[in-house]
């Protein structure tokens, strides 16, 4: 498609559906090859006046439409490409529409597709058109009645939202089964699933006593592996009651794993499709990240049926409303799972393992998104393809725009507002704007005489806002200021336009405190009560706070616990940073501090290795490093956060021009310095941590022992020590868990070239070939090794176990190689090769190939060898004859 062709639509023109549609039947006679789909559509317009209906439809065969009754013939309608226009003249009527569609075809995995054998659909955002003739938008909500038949031998299975009314055996070995969904839902949220699966099952029972049946079903084979998933989801159910008093509203709740899925996993009415990734684990294949990966979907997507599903969104604009709201509720489970069992500080230190991660992921992929040709508002303002606006921003950043909310609200406020945000839209499809006036009758009241209407900015403000913090010590008066100034940048299109229009300011949540010359926490005076953290609102370009009786100049802690989505900027010597390192009582505030001193030694290395001259880390970094290494209070999974280098993409971001070659090298520098100064300590630590034979249990205890065990070793390897290989080597043998096994695995692919790697590697396949999950970890380390190159990519095309139609498998070796080996696809092949693989992904899954088409879309700030080289890989992108719209609308932006 051209991209001068394609429609922009704008969140300005949105209009209401002029029909209301309360009740559908569809029937399915489901079949691979062609499956013909029957609907009943009764129909009821809103308004006086009949206006022409139109209905959205894909790669669709239309085989009959009737309106009550009578067939209606070719001229009575208006047919085109992907929309189906009627001119009703009632004010109530029925359509019935049949037409065909093809699941086997169908490699774009939206809409019915086929995965394995057995059938699956994906309909968000706009998936229902490849299934039937229909008005494919979320503001237009029925309830469902549906029947699925299909051959009995090949599809023993039929699931379907909502309940179980029928199942009946037809004639010629096919059978039938009948669902009704009671709430009425979006298009999006429908769903079926056809084949033969294994079930676990428990029935619940709900805080208002009601029985539920819990079920998750996989692969035949796979049933060993869903316990974590299913008690992932009872603990989901049991959260969203006691922290938001929220209940399951169906009998029956279904979660299917399949193993061709293009995102995680997907909220449908009490049949939620997942990604095989995200249910099954099992203490040999699966690793402890994947097992809170886990978790994290399960509770994601169970979430979602209140905040997504009882209230949906308006229109695609909004997707921030479900998203941003949902993501935000994981976040607070996975921590609470974190924390529970604990009190006090290490409690807080155990939330603050989940926030740190959080905020890595935000800053390696959302920062970039917000300062680069694809920069949007958490609430987009246009788009062409929707399906690219699954984004960072829409997802982490408007996570973080709730969280705001939460942080200036407090707890309890908080829930109040969650609580009407229910009350006013319970059942309703509405807009962000809608959940804000909640929150804001609870700000209202808290804070009378002021509002959320600077707040409300953050939906319609594209950029990460950059805070400058100035402190001034009157060492007379003993008081202490404190001068936040927020600048907000055009960032992406609002740089095309002229004039570049100023932003106004932002409603920014500060969190702030002050540590005395030998690190204690001063109490401070803010708002009438003496707190240790107190919250700053910046709400203008610049604001001054003034704190009495301190007697000396105090060190400030900044934005703690990361109370906003910014950038922060101060002045400040190495000597304060080493002491927050060592004193903070915010933990996050802390890893940030240690952080801070890491980076600055990492773009101190990049700019000597730029000038080609040799530079040693500085002491006061490795003596921190070790002190937090033996730092008996500190948790190990907090101490391997606090411990790991920022990551080169981090880095990358952080140098101008960006300059990936000398990122690596500064990368490698540090890590083997620091493995060398500290190697008796690794070696200890490594020692100290080593698992005893006790069951395996993916717990937070456990599992960050064995992250900081994987860290040392890390270490150890990259300084070369003579004990690290053989230890390398063992751990991966004799390990009884697979987050051992890869840590020992992953120990020599990255560091190692010895025959070693290389017999590892094959030893892994053999073992593991059976297991498509495990085989996935195999091609992304390898794709993801320092050394990997484009022919090392290549020759793993050619193994028997690629594929590129299987999303999994193609993220695992062509994305990781793209997105994470700097070394090799920062070179004229890798872009040649990247661009090669956005053009064969696009003529199978435009979904998929639209990400990777992603991977240098800050190609202009890059140096100027590299950005040449990008600019001409996406070129030729742009001028292949057959892209699709979401390709077509990345790399155009990207080329702007
Ligand atoms: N709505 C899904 C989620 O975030 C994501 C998704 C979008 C899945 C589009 C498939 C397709 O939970
Ligand atoms: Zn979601």
């Amino acid at each position: 498609m051209r991209t001068d062709t394609i429609p922009t639509i704008s969140r300005h023109d949105y209009q209401p559906y002029p029909y209301r549609l309360p009740h559908v039947a569809l029937e399915f006679d489901l079949d691979p090859l062609q499956t013909r789909v029957s609907s009943r559509l009764e129909f009821e317009r809103v308004g006086n006046v009949n206006e022409p209906l139109l209905l959205n439809g894909q790669d669709l065969v239309l085989e009959s439409v009737m309106l009550d009754g009578q067939t209606l013939a070719p001229q009575a309608y208006r047919l085109q490409d992907e929309t189906l226009t009627l001119f009703p003249t009632k004010a109530s009527f029925t359509l019935q529409i049949t037409s065909l569609c093809k699941p086997a075809d169908n490699s774009s995995l939206m809409g019915l597709y086929v995965s394995g054998d057995k059938l699956f659909t994906q309909c968000e955002a706009e998936g229902f058109r490849r299934i039937t003739w229909f008005p494919d938008r979320p503001d237009v909500m029925s309830r469902y009645r549906v029947t699925l038949r299909a051959d009995r031998m090949h599809y023993p299975l039929l699931l379907s939202n909502g309940n179980l009314l029928e199942s009946v055996d037809l004639p010629d070995g096919r059978h039938q089964a009948v669902w009704e969904d009671p709430h009425p839902k979006p298009s999006y949220l429908f769903a079926l699933v056809a084949g033969d699966f294994a079930c676990r099952e428990q029935t619940v029972k709900t805080h208002g006593k009601r029985d539920a049946l819990l079920q998750i079903y996989s692969d035949r084979g796979s049933e060993p592996k869903t316990q974590w998933a299913l008690d992932c989801l009872i603990r989901s159910l049991q959260w969203d009651e006691q922290r938001f008093g929220l209940e399951l509203d169906l009998d029956r709740f279904m979660v299917v794993a399949a193993r061709d899925f293009n995102m995680g996993a997907m909220e449908n009415k009490g049949l939620n499709i997942f990604n095989s990734a995200y249910v099954l684990a099992d203490k040999d294949s699966a690793t402890d990240a994947a097992y809170r990966a886990i978790e994290a979907v399960i509770g994601h997507e169970y979430f979602h049926n209140w905040t997504g599903n009882r209230v949906t969104c308006r229109d695609w604009f909004q997707l921030s409303l479900k998203e941003g709201l949902t993501v935000f509720r994981d976040q607070e489970f996975s921590a609470d799972m974190l924390a529970h069992d604990l009190s006090g500080a290490e409690a807080a230190s155990a939330r603050a393992v989940k926030r740190i991660d959080d905020v890595s992921t935000l800053r390696i992929a959302q920062f970039p998104e917000d300062a680069g040709p694809m920069a949007h508002p958490i609430r987009p303002e246009s788009y062409q393809e929707i399906g690219n606006f699954y984004t960072a921003t829409v997802y982490e950043k408007g996570a973080e725009v709730i969280r705001m909310q939460h942080t200036i609200l407090g707890e309890t406020g908080f829930r109040a507002g969650i609580d009407e945000y229910f009350r006013r839209h319970d059942g309703a499809a509405v807009t962000c704007d809608d959940f804000v006036s909640a929150m804001e009758s609870v700000y209202v009241q808290r804070n009378p005489g002021k509002n959320l209407d600077v707040f409300r900015r953050w939906y319609s403000q594209a950029g990460t806002p950059r805070v400058k913090v100035d402190l001034a010590y009157d060492a007379e008066a003993h008081t202490c200021s404190i001068t936040l100034a927020q600048h907000n940048e055009a960032v992406g299109i609002e740089r095309l336009q002229s004039p570049v229009l100023p932003k106004p300011p932002l409603h920014i949540p500060f969190a702030l405190g002050l540590l005395d010359q030998q690190g204690k926490p001063l109490p401070l005076e803010h708002d009438g009560k003496a707190a240790e953290t107190v919250l700053l609102e910046l709400t203008e370009e610049r604001q001054t706070w003034v704190f009495e009786n301190i007697a000396h100049k105090p060190i400030p802690s900044l934005l703690r616990n990361f109370s906003a989505p910014v950038i922060v900027d101060i002045e400040r010597q190495e000597s304060e940073l080493i002491l927050l390192a060592q004193h903070d009582t915010d933990p996050f505030a802390r890893w940030e501090a240690v952080q801070e001193l890491a980076t600055r030694q990492l773009l101190c290395l990049t700019r000597s290795i730029s000038d080609e001259r040799q530079s040693d880390i500085a002491s006061g970094l490795t003596e921190t490093w070790k002190r937090l290494l033996h730092d008996p209070n500190l948790s190990a999974a907090y101490k391997t956060r606090i411990l790991s280098q920022p990551t080169e993409k981090e880095l990358l971001e952080k140098t101008s021009p960006m300059d990936p070659a000398a990122v690596v090298k500064a990368g490698k520098h540090m890590r083997e310095q620091l493995g060398r100064a500290l190697a008796p300590d690794w070696l200890d630590i490594y020692r100290a941590t080593s698992g005893n034979d006790d069951a395996y249990r993916p717990d937070p205890l456990s599992s960050g022992r064995r992250s900081l065990h994987n860290l040392c070793l890390h270490y150890l390897m990259a300084a070369g020590h003579p004990d690290a290989q053989p230890l390398a080597v063992a751990q991966y043998y004799d390990a009884t868990n697979m987050t051992d096994r890869m840590g020992g695995l992953s120990a020599l692919v990255h560091f190692s070239d010895s025959p070693q790697r290389q017999e590892a590697l094959n030893h892994f396949y053999e073992q593991w070939q059976q297991d498509p999950l495990v085989i996935d970890k195999w091609f992304a380390l390898q794709a993801s090794a320092p050394g990997a190159t484009v022919e090392t990519i290549k020759s793993l095309m050619l193994h028997p176990a690629f594929s590129l139609r299987n999303p999994n498998r193609a993220r695992s070796l062509i994305f990781q190689f793209c997105m994470n080996s700097l070394q090799g696809v920062h070179t004229p092949e890798g872009y040649a090769f990247w661009a090669d693989q956005v053009i064969a992904l696009d003529q199978l899954n435009p979904e998929i190939a639209a990400r990777l088409a992603r991977a240098f879309d800050n190609w202009a700030r890059y140096t100027a060898r590299n950005r040449e080289a990008i600019r001409a890989a996406l070129q030729r992108i742009q001028q292949h004859p057959t892209l699709s719209r979401n390709v077509s609308e990345i790399v155009s932006k990207a080329l702007k």
